[in-house]
């Protein structure tokens, strides 16, 4: 899950350009970047292992000449973070240059056929085949666009490509098989580039290319076909409505700590969905056999708490499945009855599609909840909503987790409704707590940020923690424990507590650090036995829990204490936002960029 980005431009040099559509794409993968321009109908290379700021200074990439060029920020699949694997990759004469996201899966045979032709390979990367497939076709007198759509035909795989070659200076190729990739056109240039955050200082004016499409761009034109058949495809620009002051940092020194502070506006016009849509999506949900919840990482965590909000307010089973394992553990039950709502926010993760495609092949019905206008997702759901949430930066999701959970417990209520499961107070108090969600966060963004860093401070040499809740509190405690987990690399153990008997108990010991979940609700009794069964064993207790609960206060080493009023069913939505700071707390404490956590990246496009 790379960043590619490539443009012409009418004036100036575009590899300050580029460098900046990288910066905005590092949340993809930022282990090497690489750009390549042509300038004087030579092609020039600069690329190595590490990140935009130290690889672009020490490498004067911003100097670099040509009206045109592409460039790659990386997360590495196939070969190791260094120079040599890092994209562009070239052909054997240094005249074609391609980047790629994606992973090409039958890429060692096309490399053994190449080498018995006589290529030399220098990278470890699946990428290197497509410049060396693409200069054998060239060689058959094809130009640079027929030369790469024919390469394409032979791979097996995802990918989103640029190319461009100093035999063809004045002309871009991309083209896109699962991987995405978005078209931007404007006065000045012409863009091509993994997400939209990276074209949006220069236009709002994109195009989605769609899966199966290859794209020739000059400045002034571009033309899309089909790989499949060559076959011309129109396709109307696209307006984006936010402007790119809602991607950047503003007075934030993290994109994080911006969008955990976003979330009081995020949630409001999370409550300012379609209305058309949401009954959309509550028709199919009636009508389903079964329904299931389908998403990754915090997506999947969303599931978990709508699968506790379809049950309780609307009395439907929603099974939550997490997508990698979706075809292994329901792919040959589901049918025509099933209907699957995927939950992703960047509605590109290749394993909530891949078992979108499946549930598909098998005729269900597909939903999608998403914060990405023009994605993948929305183009193979039935129906989709998207969750306003504005674009997360971000690696650890943050607001898009308290947006998805607002919208499904909004589609519950109207499933409620139709099926008369509630009455019409319980509908009004519903709604009139959902209403006050935004405020509820905003106070508590206020009043527990002090005792948080205070918290994240005493536990700053803590090898594990512990994140415990009961019902659909122990959605809250996966979704606590990812955030701690993915951003300062500290072990951490989150589950239903009523498991611990049942063996999780044996890692607590003395000053151990134990998060409890703990609002007013249908499983006091329970949370309370549970704490004092892990107290007993010597662990720290760390309490969430209403203002004012001296039961809980009294048994807790340390208290963060929420509004009065919050129902238990909406409590993940306040509840996770301090579990979210003390991510972020202990991640700066500990030296580390909570934006850019290590080994990961946003969305996750491969396999
Ligand atoms: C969460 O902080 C992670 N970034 C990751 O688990 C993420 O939630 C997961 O990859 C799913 O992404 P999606 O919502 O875009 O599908």
């Amino acid at each position: 899950m790379c960043g590619i980005f490539g443009c012409i431009l009418r004036e100036g040099s575009v590899a300050p350009q580029i460098l900046d559509g990288l910066k905005r794409l590092e949340y993809r993968g930022y282990d090497s970047i690489g750009v390549a321009t042509i300038h004087s109908g030579t092609l020039e290379i600069r690329k190595d292992k590490g990140r935009i700021d130290e690889v672009s200074k020490a490498l004067k990439i911003s100097e670099m000449k040509g009206s045109l060029g592409i460039g790659h920020t990386r997360w590495a699949t196939h070969g190791a973070p260094h120079m040599i694997n890092a994209h562009p990759h070239t052909d054997s004469k240094r005249n074609i240059a391609v980047i790629h996201n994606g992973v090409i899966e039958n890429f060692m045979e096309l490399k053994q056929e190449l080498i018995d032709k006589g290529h030399d390979f220098i990278s470890k990367t699946d990428t290197e085949v497509i410049p060396h497939l693409i200069e054998e076709e060239i060689q058959s007198k094809k130009n640079l666009k027929e030369a790469t759509l024919a390469a394409l035909k032979r791979l097996v795989g995802s990918y989103a490509i640029a190319v461009i070659s100093s035999l063809e200076p004045d002309t871009i190729i991309c083209a896109r098989h699962e991987s995405p990739l978005v078209l931007g056109i404007s006065e000045n240039g012409i863009y091509c580039a993994s997400d939209v955050p990276a074209i949006r200082p220069y236009t709002n004016k994109v195009i989605y290319l769609r899966n199966g499409e290859l794209s020739t761009l000059k400045l002034g034109s571009y033309e899309i076909i089909r790989i499949s058949d060559g076959s011309p495809v129109e396709r109307a620009l696209e307006e984006i409505k936010w402007n790119i002051e809602e991607a950047e940092k503003q007075d934030y020194d993290h994109y994080m700590s911006k969008e955990i502070y976003e979330q009081p506006i995020s949630l409001r016009n999370g409550l300012r969905l379609q209305e058309q849509y949401v009954d959309l999506i509550t028709q199919f949900l009636d009508r389903g056999k079964e329904v299931l919840l389908l998403g990754a990482g915090t997506s999947n965590h969303s599931c978990i708490a709508g699968s506790y909000i379809f049950s309780k307010l609307a009395r439907l089973t929603a099974f939550p499945v997490i997508s990698s394992e979706f075809i292994e553990v329901y792919g040959s039950s589901i049918g025509i009855d099933s209907v699957i709502l995927a939950v992703s926010q960047s509605g590109e993760t290749y394993d909530t599609l891949k078992a979108v495609d499946h549930a598909r092949l098998r005729a269900a019905t597909v939903l999608g909840l998403t914060n990405t206008v023009g994605s993948t997702l929305t183009r193979v759901s039935r129906a989709y909503i998207i969750q306003q949430s504005g674009p997360e930066i971000g690696v650890a999701a943050t607001k898009t987790f308290t947006s998805q959970v607002i919208v499904l417990t909004q589609i519950a209520l109207k499933l409620a409704k139709l099926r008369g499961k509630l009455s019409q107070d319980e509908l009004d108090d519903y709604e009139k707590s959902l209403q006050q969600i935004p405020d509820w966060v905003d106070s508590v963004l206020g009043s527990t940020n002090k005792k948080v860093k205070a918290i994240a401070k005493k536990y700053l040499n803590t090898k594990l923690f512990l994140f415990l809740g009961r019902g659909i509190s122990s959605s809250t405690a996966m979704e606590g424990r990812l955030k701690l987990l993915e951003i300062t690399y500290v072990p951490c153990l989150a589950y239903p507590a009523g498991e611990s008997k049942h063996g999780p108990i044996s890692v607590v010991e003395d000053k151990l650090p134990c998060v409890f979940l703990c609002p007013r609700g249908s499983t006091r009794s329970e949370i309370i036995g549970s704490i004092m069964e892990i107290k007993a064993r010597g662990a720290l207790i760390i309490s969430i829990c209403e203002e004012g609960d001296s039961e809980i206060i009294q048994l807790s080493d340390d208290v963060i204490e929420m509004p009065k009023g919050i129902p238990d069913l909406l409590s993940p939505i306040p509840y996770v936002v301090p579990l979210q700071l003390l991510a972020y707390e202990l991640a700066l404490l500990k030296k580390l960029d909570p934006d850019k956590p290590r080994n990961l990246a946003k969305s996750v496009t491969v396999p």
